[in-house]
Parts: structure tokens; sequence; C-alpha cells
């Protein structure tokens, strides 16, 4: 009798749950690096970054929607195969071969499902954070929304810089980060062997492609919130700028000289 086909998913076989986990990480990483560059555009100044972030919630409903909704639907079916394999797993594997696995396994490959739920904990933050702003619900105020070429646009620029000024903000980030490289290391490897391009030949390229890539992406990520605490990324209204502009502000007072 087949399986009966529920959220335990003991009717999807294996091997076919392995390849959704491969798909789904696949649309995820691709995500971050487009999301990545897009992020760097805070280095060409306030005006592209606002521009940029304009563009993407200009455009189209249906199209912004549609990938939103493919976003959400990989995250959720990924987080459901991870459950279910991990859970395959422990009920597979003997006492002995246990010790050994631990063994010979990486440390990124023995934290997945740590660095994983983090991930996890950290998206929901970030889009009440940025997204939503319901964290900092000042974000959500008219003081975040700047002139550009002629439109009111919400002014992302500032409201990063104001975040990464927290401490507590950018020190969230940063380990946030770190978890990301060290997922998508051990998880670019993961999909290549899933993909069957793993051989004796290609598993040193191929692992040293995936460690490469979950480097990349730390740093193009972490760039930006130690660019605000190093200055480099300065408020659009800095704290001298506002003195200047308040003594200048200020009636001619002849006496005073
Ligand atoms: C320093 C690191 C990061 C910064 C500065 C950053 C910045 C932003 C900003 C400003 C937005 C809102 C854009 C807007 O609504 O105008 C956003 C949205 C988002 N970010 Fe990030 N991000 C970072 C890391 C990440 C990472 C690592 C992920 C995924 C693992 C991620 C996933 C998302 C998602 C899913 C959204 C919502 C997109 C939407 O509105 O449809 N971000 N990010």
């Amino acid at each position: 009798m087949a399986a009966p086909c529920n959220l335990s998913g003991s009717c999807i076989p294996s091997l076919f749950k392995k390849y959704l986990m491969a798909l789904t990480g696949f649309v995820m990483v691709g995500f971050v690096l487009v999301h990545m560059m897009g992020n760097l555009q805070m280095f060409r100044g306030p005006d592209a970054i606002n521009q940029y972030a304009h563009f993407l919630k200009t455009l189209p409903g249906a199209l912004l929607w549609g990938m939103r909704g493919f976003l959400i639907v990989a995250i959720g079916v990924h987080v459901w195969m991870a459950i279910l394999l991990t859970k395959e797993n422990r009920a597979a594997r003997p006492q002995g071969y246990l010790k050994q696995a631990v063994v010979r396994a990486t440390w990124a490959s023995r934290t997945m499902g740590l660095s994983g739920s983090l991930l996890l904990f950290f998206i929901v933050f970030h889009v009440l954070h940025f997204t939503t702003r319901v964290i900092f619900p000042e974000y959500q105020m008219e003081d975040y929304y700047t002139i550009l070429e002629g439109d009111v646009v919400f002014n992302v620029y500032q409201m990063v810089v104001d975040s990464f000024s927290k401490p507590w903000v950018t020190g969230f980030y940063l380990f946030a980060m770190g978890a990301l490289c060290l997922h998508l290391s051990h998880a670019v490897w993961s999909m290549f062997q899933t993909l069957g391009w793993t051989n004796k030949r290609t598993r040193p390229m191929l692992k040293g492609l995936a460690r490469v890539y979950g480097w990349v992406i730390f740093i193009g990520f972490v760039v930006v919130p130690l660019g605000v605490i190093s200055r480099i990324l300065p408020p659009m209204m800095g704290d001298e700028e506002v003195i200047i502009l308040s003594i200048e502000a200020e009636p001619f007072d002849s006496e005073s000289l």
C-alpha cells in the first residue's frame, strides 16, 4: 500500500526531498547574491540605493508579489525538507556510525540545523526591520522620505545608516552574516553532491568554490554595517552639518562681534 501523503512527507522519496532541498537552496543562493549586489549601491551614495529600492518597490504588483511569493515558498519547502531529511537520517543512523560521522564531519556541516534556524529567525527579524519597519516604527515617519528626481521616495540609505548606528543591531547582523557564511559554504557543497557533480577529481575544486562563495557573500554583506560604523557611509545629514546649518540659521547679531 502506498504511504499516505501528508505533512510528514512519507510519500515523497528521499532522493526527491534532496532534489527539492537543492533546488530551493539554489533559489536562495541566487537571491542572496543579487540582494548583496543591490546593497552595495549604498557605496554609490544615497541617490543610487534610494533609486534602486524605489525601482524594486514600484515594479508591477503581480511581478513583485510573484517574486516574494516564490521566495516564501522556496524558504518554506527548504525548511520542511530539512526537517524531514534530518528525521530520516536520525532514524536510519546505526549507533556505531554516529561516532565515526561526527569525527569526519566539518563544523559547518554539523551546525547546519543551528545556522539554518538562526537564519530563519534573522529573515523574519530583517523583514520586520527593513520591509514592514515595525521594529523601529520611526522609519515609517515622514523624516525618512526624501526627494529624488522630483519624486518623494523612501530614504533607504538613511534607514540603513541609522539602523547600523545602533551597536546591538550591527552586532546581531554581523553574527547572522557569520551564520550565513557557514551555512552557505556547506550548503553549496551539498548541492553539488546532490546534483552528482562530485567525484575524486572535482571534489577539491567544488569544495573550494562553495567556501569562496560563502566568504564572498559574507564580505559583501558585512561591508555595509562596517561602512556605517567606520563612517565611510556617513548619515545624509551628519551631526556636523546639522550644527553648521543651525548656526547659519541664527539671525545675524552684530553686537556679538
Ligand atoms: C547587511 C546585510 C543586509 C542589509 C543591509 C540588507 C538590507 C535590506 C533592505 C534595506 C531591505 C528593504 C528594502 C526595501 O524595502 O526598500 C531588505 C529586504 C530584504 N532582505 Fe535584506 N539586507 C541584508 C541581508 C539580508 C540577508 C542575508 C537576507 C537573506 C538571507 C536578506 C533577505 C531580505 C529579504 C527577504 C527582504 C525583503 C524583500 C522584499 O521586500 O520583498 N537580507 N534588505
